[in-house]
């Protein structure tokens, strides 16, 4: 259980549990789901509070792994890490495993069979290990992998992708019990390349908008929020739409008003839309900063990504001729514009990754970190 109060989704997470456990007749392997929503809306809790519960009361065995969970770790160990804790809890399965090794005896399993094992490139591969799983639990299983897109920014990462494809068509065939994928991101540029792509793990995934939070959502805010006057619930739902649907900024809100002991009654709902708008203001201005800080290089080529979205080649002269566009467009005159080549682009977009405003996946396509930088850039 979180330590602070959640407001449950049990209606959502049930419908969307009961789809992705849907066998349909008309696709033999169903790829998994996508689910998009922007930062900070409440993903990461829906799936851990809501959506799995939801699973595992239909019956399904589910496996979450957040590959943000430790950003120094390759993605691809964290997934391992995963399905290895699975495997540790049912011994019988890893008996299995180690009998297949060739590790024998009557030993209790475990000790002489290490689950490290388990892995890309490693003696038992995530498929080997999902089939015995499965075999084992008798239920379906449910890979929940949280910020899916950060798997294609290693190597082994994009593996690992192409191996749960090869397990989940293992496991959804008659001799297993079925493998679900659920993936979640932040940003949709960045989960469509997980999916467009024929040579993609994920080609033809339904990617689904994940709901924000509703005005059930803010009605329980108002009635929680512990403040010494009631908040009015439409007035806190136009605040809400205004930050984005994120939580948030709500709560921190709130606790800018509740340490103030002088606030009267009557003023609680004024002062707390000013703190609202404080709040979006100053979650704008920390972007802001960092893009104000920039060279003009860095600027236009992050405007150039930003226009292209998906469409985006870096280093093709249509593009550098973007480039210098974009320069001239915000007063570089030929004279004082920087140099653009092929070198000059990719020093900008290392600077931006280093800056966390670009991502890069493992094979050098970009996208922007954050899609909101987009509307800032346009501001
Ligand atoms: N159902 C909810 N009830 C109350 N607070 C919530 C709820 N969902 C999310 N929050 C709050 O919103 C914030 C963001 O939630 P969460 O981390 O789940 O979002 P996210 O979309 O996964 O974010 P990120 O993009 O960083 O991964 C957290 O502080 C969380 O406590
Ligand atoms: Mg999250």
């Amino acid at each position: 259980m979180a330590d602070t109060p959640i407001f449950p989704r049990p209606g959502l997470a049930s419908q969307l549990a009961a789809q992705i456990l849907h066998q349909s007749p008309t696709s033999s392997s169903p790829s998994g789901v996508f689910l998009a929503a922007p930062r900070r809306t409440g993903k990461s809790t829906f799936v851990r509070e809501d959506l799995r519960p939801a699973l595992q009361a239909k019956g399904a065995v589910v496996i979450y792994v957040d590959l943000w969970a430790d950003r120094h770790v390759d993605p691809s160990e964290l997934l391992a890490v995963a399905i290895r804790t699975e495997m540790g809890r049912h011994g019988h399965a890893v008996q299995k495993i180690a009998k297949g090794l060739g590790i024998s005896g009557g030993k209790v399993a475990g000790l002489e069979f290490s689950l490290d094992r388990i892995g890309i490139g490693k003696d038992v591969t995530l498929v080997q290990a999902l089939a015995v799983l499965s075999d084992e639990v008798k239920q379906p299983m449910v890979l929940v992998i949280d910020e899916a897109q950060h798997a294609l920014t290693s190597q082994a990462g994009m593996d690992s992708l192409f191996a749960l494809k090869a397990a989940r068509d293992e496991l959804n065939s008659s001799a297993h019990h079925g493998l679900r994928l659920v993936c979640t991101g932040s940003n949709r540029d960045k989960l469509a390349m997980l999916r467009s792509s024929k040579d993609q793990a994920f080609y033809g995934a339904p990617l689904v908008a994940f709901p924000h939070l509703d005005k059930d959502y803010v009605a329980w805010f108002c009635e929680h929020v512990g403040l010494s006057a009631e908040l009015a619930p439409e007035a806190v739902w136009a605040l809400f739409e205004k930050a984005g649907w994120r939580p948030e900024l709500l709560g921190a809100a709130a606790d800018s008003l509740r340490f103030d002991f002088q606030i009267q009654p009557a003023d609680v709902q004024e002062r707390f839309s000013a703190a609202v708008a404080e709040q979006i203001d100053a979650a704008a201005c920390e972007t802001l900063r960092v893009v104000h800080a920039l060279t003009p290089l860095q600027t236009a080529v992050l405007r150039v990504l930003a226009d292209s979205g998906t469409q985006y080649r870096p280093f093709e002269a249509a593009t550098l001729e973007k480039y210098r566009e974009a320069l001239s467009a915000a007063g570089e005159s030929a004279e004082s514009a920087p140099r653009v080549d092929v070198t000059a682009v990719q020093a900008a977009l290392q600077a931006l990754q280093d800056k966390s405003l670009v991502w890069r996946a493992a094979r050098g396509v970009y996208a922007l970190e954050d899609v909101s930088l987009r509307e800032v850039l346009a501001a």
